[in-house]
């Protein structure tokens, strides 16, 4: 627990740069939105408050958040613009007695780490600063505030790059958007900050400089680790981000002994758990909640959203979501595996196959060309190549079971509902349309009839013809 600390996070800009119908914050990188990177790494803090400023799509903002940030209050900004406003209004928000300190954070630098801004508060608590801002030194610094410093290396100012003069525009250490201010003063000189800038808004940025005007001390922590402060404006920028986020994903899972064949074309989302002895190969996107067990081998060319893979299982060139895929299993390639698929232990789903809604038991298989849906199958069955579940009559769907050691034969097609009792058969080609009982065979093709010399006949002078009557007179 943080003491005597509120954290206000900005979220209420369009993003303009970004050309979205969807406001810049909820843009994600990892599989979260910029502003829910934010949002989880504030939480760590356990601060007395989170407040999140919104008001550009505004709904969509608070509808995406609050589900997965219970604890944060979400505050309008009204229609006077920019970051100094926003900040107002949050702090007007705050208990009137609340005196601790108020770190501000923005919707729109989502790497930022906890440990930043810990040393950020105990920085700025034991200098016993009225404001401490975060900086860093970019090679590129465009676009960004410049923290402007005098002959004695003490913060005066900041100037956006839109006020800047040119020597200004020069300086290479910016402001992140990231700060601690005692709330009491903030309060004060936010009251005083107007809107006379190149972009008429009420910057927060003012606030330094008007705290420096009365002499308050402002202190500065730069940031080690420049990829932190990264503000993303536009989606050059959100690439570059999901990039820097995904290469500390790998480095972390590599740390716990997950073998990443290729850091670069595998991409883990921050949800995702992997184990030891995991192996990923290229090409592999492991997204959302997906939870890989000891052992098993993924990838390449594989996306799983939101699975579960048991230990030693194989799945490779495979799209899955949704799906339980049990021990010692494999799958692929070429699988398409929807939601509700739960594959059992040393269960198989070959090439491809498309499975939905599909229990499939502890060592039975689906090697080739099929499509299982709405199906509970059970243990040791083997569905024969191009095996169907017709599970959709044109207006309702419906199960198929079957039991356990069930052998198909290939191409057999199960008109659902319909039930397969254990250890039944069906021979090839068959249109299952009635239960089979245990241990029947269910045949449903007409006994074949061959037209002997059709071909020579009625398609004379063609090389299947020429060809059968070769053979024929070789006899
Ligand atoms: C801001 C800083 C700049 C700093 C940069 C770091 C100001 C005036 N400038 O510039 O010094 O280098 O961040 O990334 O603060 N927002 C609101 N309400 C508003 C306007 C913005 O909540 O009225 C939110 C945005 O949603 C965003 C954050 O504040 O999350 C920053 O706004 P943005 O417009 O991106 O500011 P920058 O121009 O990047
Ligand atoms: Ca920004």
């Amino acid at each position: 627990m943080t003491a005597n600390l509120a954290i206000i996070i900005l979220a209420a800009g369009q993003g303009t740069r970004m050309k979205s119908r969807i406001p810049k914050v909820l843009h994600p990188i990892g599989g979260r939105p910029l502003v829910g990177h934010v949002l989880t790494t504030a939480a760590r803090l356990e601060a007395q408050h989170i407040e999140v400023v919104v008001r550009h799509e505004r709904d969509q903002v608070v509808t995406a958040l609050s589900k997965d940030y219970p604890d944060a209050v979400f505050i309008d900004q009204d229609d006077v613009p920019g970051t100094g406003r926003a900040v107002q209004v949050a702090i007007d928000a705050l208990p009137g007695d609340f005196d601790g300190d108020v770190l501000v954070l923005s919707g729109d630098v989502p790497l930022l780490e906890v440990e930043t801004l810990r040393r950020l508060i105990d920085g700025h608590r034991s200098a016993a600063a009225a404001a401490t801002l975060l900086s860093a030194r970019l090679d590129d610094p465009t676009g960004y505030g410049r923290v402007i410093r005098d002959d004695a290396g003490t913060v005066q100012r900041i100037v956006e790059q839109k006020d800047a003069s040119t020597d200004e525009a020069a300086v290479t250490e910016i402001n992140a958007g990231v700060y601690v201010f005692r709330a009491p003063e903030l309060r004060t000189y936010l009251s005083r900050v107007g809107q006379d800038n190149a972009q008429g808004e009420m910057y927060l940025t003012t606030v330094i400089e008007l705290l420096r005007g009365a002499d308050q001390t402002v202190a500065a922590e730069l940031a080690e680790d420049t990829a932190s402060t990264f503000g993303i404006n536009d989606r050059v920028q959100l690439a570059e981000a999901g990039r820097v986020l995904n290469d500390r994903i790998v480095r972390r899972w590599q740390r716990e002994g997950v073998t990443v064949i290729d850091p670069a074309t595998t991409w883990i989302d921050d949800d995702a758990n992997l184990s030891p002895d995991v192996t990923i190969l290229p090409n592999t996107h492991i997204l959302r909640a997906t939870a890989i067990a000891p052992g098993a081998i993924v990838g390449p060319d594989t996306t799983l959203v939101d699975c579960e893979v048991g230990e030693d299982a194989i799945v490779r060139r495979t799209d899955a979501t949704l799906a339980v895929i049990g021990a010692g299993a494999t799958v692929g390639p070429f699988s398409f595996l929807r939601p509700g698929t739960v594959l059992g232990a040393n269960g198989k789903i070959g090439a491809y196959v498309e499975t939905k809604n599909a229990e499939i038991g502890e060592g039975s298989k689906v090697p080739h060309l099929s499509y299982v849906g709405d199906a509970t199958i059970g243990r040791g069955v083997n569905l024969g190549a191009s095996t169907i579940t017709a599970n959709y009559d044109d207006v309702h769907k419906h199960r198929t079971e079957i039991g356990d050691e069930v052998h198909t034969g290939s191409h057999t097609v199960l008109v659902a509902p319909v039930r397969l009792g254990a250890g039944a058969k069906t021979a090839a080609g068959a249109v299952v349309r009635k239960d089979v009982p245990a241990g029947a065979l269910a045949m449903s093709v007409a006994p074949q009839r061959n037209i002997e010399g059709w071909v020579e006949k009625n398609r004379a002078g063609t090389g299947a013809a020429d060809a059968a009557s070769r053979e024929n007179s070789a006899e």
